[in-house]
């Protein structure tokens, strides 16, 4: 059965008596709310490690005023056990008190991703993210952290992260994991109502759209971007938030794709106060 920590310095002297038996740590860390996306994670850590740390984390400093942060689901009995059946061997839950005790003051800006696409509309949430990872490393220090591709500006923010701050952690990045339906897991779906959940696969589907217009040969993001969004508009009741054409690596935003081999194609979109992501890598 997993061990559930919830002591800061109990996880640390954990990891570190881990480490001295040459044991491989993987972590994965969430915010709880455990779907298939996650157990996904889980499996794949198992994979690249001997022992794996799920941390679960409602993260205060990556939500801004009037986010979900009050009303995120929080489930710890049932995380638990879905996470132990995935192959978890250690769960990490500390209560938002040891992880930011009356007195701190560091958070780690990440300049280049900060400001645009999810960071444009969420300001300040990187920073939440990136200060929150970052200490989590520091408490686990894992030999692999696994993420996935649902997030991907944050796995770009992590890795050059990792990257400035010479975390000698190998990244490894899992498939997003859809409903049948196309529509990307996320705790956030449970917010929609019957009729916006029948509605939410437009994002999906707007994703294939533009691959195919990609495979037909359209180059320009303008039109791309143009049908997507006709499409999620005439289909649904969601707002769009942007829809994105970028470099996949650096995340500048493409005018035409010509001369580039692969993109990231992605979107936000709005059911009422429920705001959904989802994108695709297009090789083209
Ligand atoms: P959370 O939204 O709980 O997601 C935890 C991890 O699960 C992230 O790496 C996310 O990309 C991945 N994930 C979520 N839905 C997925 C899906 N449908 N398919 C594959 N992977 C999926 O992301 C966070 O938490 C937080 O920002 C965190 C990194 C924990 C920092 O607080």
């Amino acid at each position: 059965m997993v061990a559930v920590i919830q002591d800061v310095s109990q996880m640390h002297s954990t990891a570190e008596s881990l480490r001295s038996a040459g044991k491989r740590i993987g972590i994965v860390p969430t915010m709880g709310s455990l779907h298939e996306g996650h157990l996904c994670l889980i499996r794949t850590a198992k994979r690249h490690a001997d022992v794996v740390v799920t941390t679960i984390f409602v993260n205060p400093t990556q939500f801004g005023p009037g986010e979900d942060y009050e009303r995120y689901p929080r489930d710890l009995t049932r995380d638990s056990s879905l996470a132990s059946l995935a192959g978890t061997d250690y769960i990490f839950a500390p209560e938002r008190d040891s992880m930011y005790p009356d007195g701190h003051v560091t958070y780690i800006h990440i300049e280049k991703y900060s400001s645009i696409l999810e960071g444009r509309s969420r300001p300040g949430h990187f920073q939440g993210v990136a200060t929150v990872v970052a200490k989590l490393f520091n408490i686990i220090k894992p030999h692999v952290a696994v993420f996935g591709q649902k997030d991907a500006q944050q796995v770009l923010v992590i890795r050059q992260m990792m990257r400035d701050l010479n975390y000698d952690i190998e990244l490894v990045v899992a498939p997003i994991v859809r409903e049948a339906d196309g529509l990307a897991l996320s705790s956030r779906n449970s917010y929609l109502t019957a009729e916006e959940r029948k509605q939410a696969p437009v994002l999906f589907q707007s994703l294939s759209l533009a691959e195919n217009l990609l495979r037909e040969g359209v180059r320009a993001s303008v039109r791309i971007i143009t049908e997507m969004s006709e499409f999620i508009t005439s289909r649904s009741s969601g707002v769009i938030d942007y829809i994105s054409i970028a470099d996949n690596n650096t995340l500048e935003e493409l005018s035409t794709i010509e001369g580039h081999s692969s993109v990231l194609i992605s979107l936000a979109v709005w059911f009422r106060a429920t705001r959904l992501i989802d994108n695709q890598i297009v090789k083209v």
